[in-house]
């Protein structure tokens, strides 16, 4: 056994103890369905016409927010624990909720419902979401929609959630994005899906494009130029229902591919992984450290590339990562942090500011909680210095209630001395509820 995890009640949180004996990680496993891909499927399938069919949609309470928005604005779905869900559409305007919406912790949620909820002419909506989303920008995602003549009021000069929106007939604009955000790219492209015109945006880098891929599946009028980083919804569209399997999130993937990375001795599988070149920075990171990653057995899965990725130990070297890197790993930065600290140099990490506005400033804690494990971790306003060879000891950490914190410091647990708590980990629950369990069977 090299690790036991003894979860901890701590009302109202959960600490979880790592002890690591330093076994390898060995076997074949299986991760959760795509955080970003069933936010989609939920959200495309509650706006078509007729029938959804999700398989593989992921269970973790973000995807279950999204659902929850939907069903009170008229889509029927299903039980979320079947092996497939249905979702009949609305095919047509969403119902005025009687209440406030409330998308919890995940951003995905908030920020592309509001260019659906935005473009939806005579209905009022109130949302919110929890201290963490409360507190995370939403002028991002405002301004580019009040271009558009949206209405839409919130905190602190219309930035901050709780929101309130009036929904309208929209205009369509050619946004130039200063960011490479999904989640603004995807916001606007659906407040062109009711919007008479052509609504572009071009960004700086490119982001996952998910959206594109299903908005076009569902029968959108799309047109893409992944050269010039633009897309373009001919609207107004009428959505079909349509099957959607959902593949294995690579950034839950991300956790066990380092994991086996780090821990001597491992060869670990990882079924059934999504690796669309949108969010497969993780895979190049790790090939410029020198991990041994293989993909054996790659597919197409209702339109989006899936493989089984092979990890075995090796020993890492350090590496920069920066520029249009970042979109595409940008979820995976602290577990690649973890990876940093056992190799060869020092791995540094750039152009990465975003990481400040995320679920936690996942720059400040990362550097904060490593070091407290006795790591020597250089904090820079846009991403991190990472010496490697680094000794680690048990120590008290805190995910700041930041799912993919509470995952990467029990993978950094697994090469400390003694035994970590990790303090607030039921936040993995947010993407990965049955990672406590994963662990238990890889080691
Ligand atoms: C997501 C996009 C990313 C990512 C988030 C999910 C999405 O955010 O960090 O976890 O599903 O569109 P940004 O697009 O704001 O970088």
């Amino acid at each position: 056994m090299a690790a036991v995890l003894q979860s901890i009640d701590a009302a109202p949180h959960q600490t979880w103890r790592i002890a690591s004996s330093g076994a390898p990680l060995t076997g074949r496993i299986r991760i959760p369905g795509d955080k970003s891909i069933s936010h989609r499927a939920l959200m495309l399938g509650a706006l078509a016409a007729g029938e959804t069919r999700i398989q593989g949609l992921l269970l973790g309470e973000d995807p279950r927010s999204t659902a929850a928005c939907f069903q009170v604005m008229g889509a029927q779905i299903s039980d979320l624990e079947a092996d497939w869900v249905t979702v009949q559409g609305i095919g047509g305007a969403l119902q005025e909720p009687a209440d406030v919406l409330n998308a919890g912790n995940s951003g995905t949620t908030l920020r592309l419902m509001l260019g659906i909820l935005a473009s939806q002419p005579d209905r009022f909506f109130a949302v919110t979401g929890d201290g963490s989303l409360r507190s995370r920008p939403m002028a991002r995602v405002i301004n580019p929609l009040s271009d558009m003549g949206a209405h839409i009021w919130g905190r602190k000069g219309n930035t901050l959630a709780p929101l309130a929106i009036r929904g309208q007939a929209l205009k369509p604009i050619h946004y130039h994005s200063p960011i490479a955000s999904a989640q603004v790219k995807s916001c606007i492209l659906l407040a062109g899906l009711a919007t008479a015109g052509d609504t572009t945006v071009t960004e700086p880098s490119l982001s996952r494009d998910h959206s594109e891929r299903m908005l076009q599946a569902f029968g959108a009028k799309l047109t893409v130029d992944p050269e010039q980083r633009r897309a373009t919804v001919h609207g107004p569209c009428q959505l079909t229902g349509q099957t959607v399997v959902v593949p294995g999130d690579i950034s839950s993937a991300a956790f066990w591919m380092v994991a086996a990375a780090i821990v001597p001795g491992s060869d670990l599988v990882i079924e059934n992984v999504g690796v669309n070149p949108t969010r497969t920075g993780i895979l190049e990171a790790l090939e410029r450290m020198e991990a041994d990653v293989t993909l054996e057995n790659l597919r197409d899965v209702t339109g989006e590339p899936v493989a089984d990725i092979r990890v075995r130990h090796s020993r890492l070297k350090a590496c920069t990562i920066g520029g249009d890197l970042i979109p595409r790993l940008i979820d995976e930065v602290p577990i690649l942090a973890v990876a940093a600290l056992f190799a060869e140099g020092t791995t540094r990490i750039e152009d990465a500011a975003e990481l400040r506005v995320k679920e936690s400033d996942r720059i400040a804690v990362m550097a904060n909680q490593l070091n407290a494990m006795g790591a020597h971790v250089t904090e820079r306003p846009d991403g991190l210095d990472i010496p490697g060879h680094q000794t680690l000891k048990g120590a008290e950490v805190d995910s700041h209630t930041d799912h993919r914190i509470a995952m990467s410091l029990t993978v950094a647990a697994l090469m400390a001395s003694g035994s970590t708590h990790i303090h607030r980990a039921e936040a993995a629950a947010v993407s990965y509820p049955s990672f406590a369990d994963t662990l238990s069977a890889v080691v």
